[in-house]
């Protein structure tokens, strides 16, 4: 069965460009197979940091929340692969680092929850709103040779 090729957001917190680790956790989605396609470095704007927590607005945490991903540049990220939703928010981890296992990034770098390093879309349709807020210019469609090694398509030849 060839499985469906998903668009995922994520976005590496504040907390992640500060400390140097950006590449890092980079790294590890382009390991995994997925493809990288679109990145940017933005200096959030609060109208920006609103519309993207917006399902979390009135959450005790939320002013918190707006606050911190404006705090300082964080990289935007468009990923690309088969499940790529599923798969990014399993190597993410839980939500609070405390939960999250060993393994996963915020399970190997993270702490706390306001200090999770990483944002990354949950379900298709919020995934296609995240896309389209983040990157209204449109993402890069392209694919790399090494794909059939890596995906379904093309195989068992
Ligand atoms: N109870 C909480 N206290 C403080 N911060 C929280 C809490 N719940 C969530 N957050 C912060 O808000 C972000 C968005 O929450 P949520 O969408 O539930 O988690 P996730 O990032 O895992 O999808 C989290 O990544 C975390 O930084
Ligand atoms: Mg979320």
């Amino acid at each position: 069965m060839t499985e469906a090729i998903q668009r995922t957001l994520v976005v590496l917190k504040p907390d992640a460009v500060q400390r140097g680790i950006a590449g890092e956790l980079i790294t590890r989605f382009e390991r995994r197979g997925l493809r990288l396609a679109a990145l940017r470095l933005v200096q959030v704007e609060r109208a920006l940091a609103e519309q993207h927590y917006a399902v979390h607005a009135g959450k005790f945490f939320y002013p918190d929340l707006v606050k911190t991903i404006s705090a300082s540049p964080v990289v935007a990220i468009v990923l690309e692969g088969p499940n790529a939703i599923p798969v990014v928010r399993a190597m993410v981890g839980a939500t609070r680092p405390h939960e999250a296992a060993a393994g996963t990034i915020r399970g190997d770098y993270a702490l706390v929850g306001l200090r999770n390093l990483i944002h990354a879309s949950d379900a298709p349709e919020t995934a296609a709103a995240e896309v389209a807020l983040w990157f209204p210019e449109g993402v890069v469609s392209y694919t790399r040779d090494v794909e059939r090694w890596m995906t379904d398509e093309g195989a068992p030849a």
